[in-house]
């Protein structure tokens, strides 16, 4: 894959980027002399956020029906074009596949998975139409595997793996760049917000995007940032998700 050398061509999405790993990662790219654009659902803290960025912002609850159609819709007839997209925003959810709540089972699918395919599609659309662009799909070592008492995430990240992996393959032709970020844990709100302990080996947000920004504005195929994630990925899925089991379960 060739050097795309995208550095302050244009202006990058990043959505769910009011804290976390979007708001790291959208400081990356600022820092390679992007625009930036931030997404989020609470106005305040996007708008401290996207100050803070020197960033235009959009309030969007993206599990909303048709929300990811509206949202570029709106960033298009302001007159942006975007030359890179991150499809950050995401959340985990936690317990036994059967006891997890119905509504954040579904506002998981909606933003994992319904929302960031949404957007990838507009995105490459106008993209492989130009001829340049990048979009980088966060994902998670859950990728690789299946992830007892964390199922619908992992298995919404495996979507999430797979669509882009593919999605690179018939983009590459036309220029365009399409890459998967799979971090290991990381030390922001997740796991508070998907109802499970953070692990103590989780890695920053900082650290995680300068490790995955400039490999994928490289053109990487698959980001894995921490040498530990990278070496876990070797081992056969059926193995870890036996791991998980155990670890998770003497924990219920
Ligand atoms: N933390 C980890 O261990 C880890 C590991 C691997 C992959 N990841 C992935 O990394 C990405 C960022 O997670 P993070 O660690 O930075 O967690 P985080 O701090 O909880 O941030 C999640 C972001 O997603 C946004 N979001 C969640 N639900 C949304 C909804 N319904 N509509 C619109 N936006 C929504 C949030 O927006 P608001 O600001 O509006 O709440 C927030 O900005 C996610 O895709 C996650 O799956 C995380």
């Amino acid at each position: 894959m060739r050097n795309f050398d995208l550095c302050g061509r244009g202006q990058a999405l990043v959505t769910g980027a009011a804290r976390g790993l979007g708001f790291a990662l959208a400081n990356e790219l600022k820092a390679r002399g992007f625009d930036i654009i931030i997404t989020g659902r609470d106005e305040k803290t996007l708008k401290a956020a996207a100050d803070l960025l020197g960033a235009s912002y959009y309030v969007c609850e993206l599990a909303a029906s048709g929300a990811a159609k509206k949202l570029y819709e709106r960033i298009k007839a302001d007159g942006h074009t975007l030359s890179v997209l991150v499809n950050n925003a995401g959340l985990g959810a936690s317990g036994e596949a059967w006891t997890v709540d119905e509504e954040k089972d579904r506002e998981l699918i909606a933003v994992n998975i319904t929302a960031a395919t949404e957007l990838s599609k507009l995105f490459l659309s106008d993209a492989c139409g130009r001829g340049y662009g990048a979009l980088l799909n966060v994902c998670s070592v859950g990728a690789f595997q299946p992830g007892p008492y964390t199922a619908s995430y992992y298995a919404s990240k495996a979507y999430l793996h797979s669509y882009t992996s593919a999605a690179r393959e018939e983009a590459k032709r036309y220029g365009v760049s399409v890459s998967s970020l799979c971090p290991g844990p990381l030390d922001t709100d997740f796991f508070k917000a998907a109802g499970a302990n953070k692990p103590k080996t989780s890695m920053s947000a900082e650290k995680a995007a300068a490790y995955a920004i400039p490999r994928f504005l490289n053109g990487r195929k698959t980001i894995v940032p921490g040498f530990y994630n990278r070496l876990a990925r070797l081992l056969p899925a059926s193995i870890k998700a036996k791991y998980v089991a155990k670890i998770k379960g003497t924990k219920n």
